[in-house]
């Protein structure tokens, strides 16, 4: 039995974050299990004394070990205490009888996360001015001519009575492919893509397709919320890297891929969620080198890349053997459609189809024969008028900003775009500062939900587009309001 001195390995915990303190204690002894800090049959402290030694209630300590128990990593026997488990038993908690079987379940890593996609989800309220889902706007609105494109389509029983090609239909993808040489990916063709059912369903492959639990993969940091939590669902740990206004910092990249192999690196390089950012031409040059020569393939979503007014060209162009490109329509026509699509190198799509297959077999043929009829007609003059309507509505925001909010509140990303990324000053968190614009009927994603490990404690995001037009300036008064609540 292993015992070791425990001073440097009891967690530093913050109890003002809102990461409850049994989760910080358990990630952080998670941590070190898995890292081997804390080696095999090491006796972690008896509850009580780990209690008081953290100055907690005993409960928490039980709830941090009971999940370190349910996801494998130690055992509790009446006597001798809780032990770290030897690896080549780890995630095979003791199926016993009078074990209850829903702690024998398989590694449960939900929850670690602050509610995010529940929160993107939130219902709406009467009176508010949400700021928080990323939605398209209302204006300019594709309802007329998609309604006409799913009426064509609607009556040919190809289309509606049967499943189609897991790998999507065809004209669909011939369509995407040609769009996609004409931003300068000239290798995409047709057999290099999938259609997913939204690119969410793509992040999910991707996390099953190119790493196992516990592997390490590179994200940005902030990042996607949604991403990041199928990345934590899936068990795989992520290495932040900060992005600036030029997008990702490709140096930190190239300093980490020196020492460590991780098993992809995800990054959003055109109008990033949540600070806008675009990747300059010279990162993204730089990043596919090092991704080839590392061996270490690149996942590039790019939802908001087909809206954007400048002419650089994703980084599959540059690197079409190391890049796996997501994007979707629900930002150029709608969420609800539930299409995107994934553009992999040939070795690797039979693996992305099979997950696709036992995902939902295939994307819904009507919804993607009504996709295809509408690129033909109004796609492209409706993109158009959105990115003009983007660029309106970041400017109704700049001018309500400069308005309503005191200096020390500022937005910090790049202008344009679907998100306006903000940051507090020290003294008010980004939490307080949600709850006090609810209670005055405004709201916004708060910043810590754009973060794997931790940070976004003094940021948060406003969807610009999820709002009417003219509720912009009224709601970003309100939250101008709840700053000034706060400091008095
Ligand atoms: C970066 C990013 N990836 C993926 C998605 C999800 O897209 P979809 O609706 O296609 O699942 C979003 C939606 O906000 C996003 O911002």
């Amino acid at each position: 039995m292993t015992n070791i001195g425990w001073s440097g390995l009891l967690p530093e915990l913050d109890r003002d974050s809102i990461v409850p303190l049994y989760r910080q204690i358990y990630e952080h002894l998670r941590e070190a299990i898995l890292a081997g800090t804390l080696p095999e049959s090491t006796r972690l402290p008896p509850e009580r004394t780990m209690a008081q030694r953290l100055d907690v209630n005993r409960s928490t300590v039980v709830h941090a070990y009971r999940e370190l128990v349910a996801d494998g990593l130690i055992e509790q026997r009446v006597g001798s205490g809780s032990r770290v488990v030897p690896q080549l038993r780890r995630g095979r908690p003791e199926r016993a009888a009078g074990v209850p079987w829903w702690v024998t379940l398989p590694p449960w890593r939900v929850g670690e996360f602050p509610n995010v996609l529940g929160e993107l989800a939130a219902k709406h309220q009467p009176g508010r001015i949400s700021f928080v889902q990323g939605v398209a706007p209302g204006e300019p609105s594709p309802l007329g001519e998609l309604a006409q494109s799913f009426a064509r389509v609607a009556s040919d029983p190809r289309f509606v009575l049967s499943y189609g090609d897991s790998e999507g239909y065809e004209p669909l993808r011939a369509a995407i492919a040609a769009r996609m040489n004409a931003r300068g990916a000239s290798s995409v063709a047709p057999r290099n893509i999938i259609i997913l059912t939204g690119s969410t369903q793509g992040i999910m492959i991707v996390a099953q397709s190119l790493a196992e639990p516990g592997d390490e993969i590179i994200v940005e940091s902030p990042s996607y919320p949604g991403a990041l939590q199928i990345f934590q669902i899936n068990g795989l740990r992520a290495i932040p890297v900060p992005v600036d206004e030029d997008g990702m910092r490709v140096d930190h990249v190239e300093a980490i891929l020196r020492t460590r192999r991780p098993r992809f690196i995800y990054t959003m390089p055109s109008m990033h969620n949540p600070t806008n950012a675009t990747m300059n031409a010279d990162r993204r040059e730089r990043l596919a080198t090092i991704a080839r020569r590392a061996g270490v393939p690149i996942v590039e979503d790019d939802p908001y890349g087909p809206l954007s007014d400048r002419s650089l060209p994703p980084l599959v162009s540059l690197a079409p053997d190391h890049v796996v490109y997501l994007s979707t329509f629900s930002k150029t026509i709608a969420p609800s459609l539930r299409v995107g699509w994934l553009a992999a190198p040939r070795t690797i799509i039979e693996r992305l189809l099979l997950r696709k297959q036992a995902h939902d077999m295939a994307t819904s043929l009507y919804v993607q024969a009504a996709i295809v009829d509408y690129l033909d007609g109004g796609y492209d003059a409706h993109v158009a008028q959105l990115r003009e309507e983007l660029v309106l509505r970041r400017k109704l925001a700049d001018a309500a900003i400069a308005e309503h909010w005191p200096q020390n509140v500022r937005a910090v990303g790049a202008p344009g775009g679907f998100y306006l990324w903000a940051a507090t000053p020290r003294e008010i968190r980004a939490r307080a500062l949600l709850d006090a614009a609810e209670r005055l009927g405004a709201s916004f994603l708060f910043g810590e939900a754009f973060f794997a490990n931790s940070g976004g404690d003094h940021h948060f995001r406003l969807a610009l587009t999820a709002v009417a037009r003219d509720e912009i300036g009224e709601g970003i008064r309100r939250i101008g309001e709840a700053v000034t609540n706060l400091r008095a």
